[in-house]
């Protein structure tokens, strides 16, 4: 893609609804290849900070494109549904769908309430595209709902895009895919999401076509391999914790085995964020409504062997102290649940924050970017500017998120401020040979 936003592909202007880490993507992305784009969210101070040419999240490339796309005059954002109803052609749906509170389903509130105030605006033959993971038939539930409270009936059409999108590599991920999914009820709706995304086919990104529950199905079923894979090679950890084997080369020698490939496999603290988790919790509950429970049982293994990684790198800070927490001082590097990301849902690095606490730590965070959330959230834990200040006399130093600039510590300076040189790789990123030889007693899972 060129540096400043390319000329207009086609007429289509298009809206996109909902601005979180999908949604604000999606749009200044979709302005960046030449359409019209109304961004919309309920979120006033959002939209404000969009207009103004803040990115309300950490995500490397995008302020950068959030100014070209604001400058070229193609991108806007709203909270006014009226206006979105009355300029677009095709509708993006890309608000959030969280677990729900107190269960393992998806809450669809977001959806629903994006699609139904929407829809009576649409007067005219319009497209909503949802991009949002949703369970299996939900598609054909608002297809009803919209066309019955849109003044434009049955021309509204809706179809399923699943998005795909890593954080850390969002804009990468929207402008070049591994693949374009478009689960659609008829010709027309393919055929307006080919226009739309006309210049990413035609640099040759696969595209499959569906019908709406076989594209609401890939997303959950690609989230659910991906966990499936961390939660296998995790396993093996747990295995190789009690043999005596190293996962970390067990994992390499698999990597090598092109059917298995390397990617996904990378033991240590496992799998967090706004996708992995609750999407196989959510996944595994609509097949039990569906009485196809038992074909995806095996998501609850995988959900219990990664809650296990956060308990046993507890474990493994508490021997490293001598086998006593209470008033041990404990530096956790690391607090988004992964790293080039400020995202803390299901952070597994806070989780261990958070019980190395409970069971009596004085537990000090440092996070390049996750510092403003995380001390939102879990106020009662201490926060430290640097690495080096989170680690001023600690009895034992975590690594819980895998920043370059934690893998990059000189073990000798870092040493230097400890009280004691011990140290749990949580995320297998550290150089054990390193560490050991300046003295360190270095501990990984899965690794002797
Ligand atoms: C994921 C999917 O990759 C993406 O396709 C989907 O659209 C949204 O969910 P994301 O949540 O951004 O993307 O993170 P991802 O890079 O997949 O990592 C998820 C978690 O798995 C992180 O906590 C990461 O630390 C962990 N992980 C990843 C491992 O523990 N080991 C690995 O080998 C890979």
């Amino acid at each position: 893609m060129s540096d400043s936003a390319s000329a207009a592909p086609s007429a289509l202007r298009l809206t996109v609804i909902g601005t979180g880490y999908l949604g604000a993507t999606h749009a200044i992305c979709m302005a960046m290849l030449g359409f019209d784009v109304l961004g919309v969210d309920v979120d006033p101070d959002k939209i404000a900070r969009l207009n103004a040419g803040e990115v309300p999240f950490f995500e490397p490339g995008l302020p950068e494109l959030l100014h070209k796309a604001l400058e070229s005059g193609r991108l806007r954002f709203t909270a006014d549904y009226a206006e979105a109803g009355a300029f677009g052609d095709v509708h993006f749906i890309c608000v959030g769908t969280p677990q729900k509170a107190g269960s393992d389903a998806a809450d669809l509130t977001y959806v629903e309430a994006a699609a139904g105030t929407l829809a009576p605006h649409l007067r005219r033959k319009a497209l909503i595209v949802g991009k949002s993971t949703v369970p299996v038939g939900t598609a054909d539930r608002l297809t009803a709902l919209i066309r019955e409270l849109a003044p434009a009936g049955e021309q509204i059409e809706l179809a399923w895009n699943p998005e795909f999108l890593r954080e850390g590599f969002a804009v990468e991920d929207t402008l070049h895919p591994d693949r374009l999914v478009f689960g659609v009820a008829g010709d027309w709706a393919s055929q307006q999401l080919h226009t739309v995304f006309a210049s990413v086919i035609a640099e040759g990104t696969p595209v499959v076509v569906t019908d709406l529950p076989t594209a609401e199905l890939v997303k959950v079923a690609a989230n659910s391999f991906l966990a499936t894979k961390i939660s296998y090679i995790n396993a093996m950890a747990e295995v190789c914790e009690a043999t005596g084997a190293d996962v970390h080369r067990l994992a390499e020698a698999l990597s090598h085995d092109a059917r298995i490939g390397g990617r996904f496999l990378r033991p240590g603290l496992g799998f967090g964020g706004g996708c992995l988790p609750k999407d196989i919790r959510a996944f595994a509950h609509r097949a039990e409504e569906l009485g196809v429970g038992q074909a995806v049982a095996f998501l609850h293994e995988v959900d219990a062997i990664n809650r296990r990684r956060r308990a046993r790198t507890v474990d493994l800070v508490r021997e490293l102290a001598g086998g006593f927490l209470p008033g041990t001082r404990v530096a956790a590097l690391g607090a988004a649940f992964k790293p080039d990301s400020d995202d803390i849902r299901d952070a597994p690095a806070l989780d261990v924050a958070r019980m190395l606490q409970e069971a009596g730590a004085i537990v000090r965070v440092h996070d390049p970017e996750a510092m403003a959330n995380a001390r939102r959230s879990y106020p009662d834990l201490e926060y430290a500017d640097s690495a080096l200040e989170a680690a001023q006399d600690a009895d034992v130093v975590v690594l819980l998120t895998e920043w370059t600039v934690f893998r990059e510590l000189d073990p000798e300076a870092l040493g230097q401020v400890v009280a004691h040189r011990r140290v749990v790789d949580g995320r297998h990123a550290l150089d054990p040979e390193a560490y050991r030889a300046a003295g360190w007693t270095y501990r990984a899972l899965g690794r002797p």
